[in-house]
């Protein structure tokens, strides 16, 4: 069975919708829990901190990793055969983009991708066409990464907004694994 890294950013209102993601990739590969220290340690309208983590950890039978330092062995281990960052926030994609690494997420990213191994990344940001779209596309054009297809989740009310098809997420992880993205990338929901 492989082993996934899934690691999830502060985009708190997508937490639901990730863990029910998570519950699924746990049936078919060995989960390694991953958090940022934003997502793992904020209280939001949307949840305690405490209660996502736990459940993460019970869906991946382990603690979860929100610590630069206990992300960085991911790359001398080799631990991972993917990672999937779900949900991945504007701020996370921007750092991804820009080889910034002060976080949890973004040093699993960087110990990760030092081997050449595949990254997959859920968007889920109201600036995605907007202030995060020079990050997104960077990315696009990025080695290694990947990204779950997405579309426009309220065009009316927040028109720079994009979010991944979670629901997607699996097909995207089986392409990625196989080097490739799932198509079509941007989907109508
Ligand atoms: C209630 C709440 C909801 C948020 N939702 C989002 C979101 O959906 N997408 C996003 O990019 N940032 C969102 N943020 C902002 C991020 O949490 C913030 O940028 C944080 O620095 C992200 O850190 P991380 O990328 O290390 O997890 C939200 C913040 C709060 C308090």
């Amino acid at each position: 069975m492989k082993t996934i890294g899934f690691a999830m950013c502060g985009s708190f209102c997508t937490f639901d919708k990730a863990l029910a993601a998570a519950e699924t990739l746990a049936k078919d590969y060995n989960l390694v829990p991953i958090m940022s220290e934003t997502a793992y340690a904020t209280d939001t309208r949307f949840g305690d901190a405490e209660s996502f983590r736990t459940r993460l950890e019970t869906v991946a039978g382990q603690a979860v990793i929100h610590t630069i330092k206990s992300a960085e062995p991911i790359g001398p281990s080799g631990m991972l055969d993917a990672l999937v960052i779900a949900p991945a926030t504007g701020n996370t994609l921007s750092k991804l983009a820009r080889g910034i690494t002060d976080t949890a997420v973004t040093m699993a990213a960087k110990a990760h991708l030092r081997r050449g191994k595949p990254v997959v990344v859920a968007v889920s940001t109201n600036d995605a066409l907007s202030g995060s779209a020079e990050s997104i596309a960077r990315l696009l054009n990025r080695k290694h990464v990947y990204f779950v297809p997405l579309y426009q989740d309220d065009a009316t009310n927040k028109p720079n907004s994009l979010a991944a098809d979670l629901g997607r997420l699996p097909a995207a992880l089986a392409a990625a694994l196989a080097g490739q993205q799932l198509q079509p990338l941007f989907v109508c929901n």
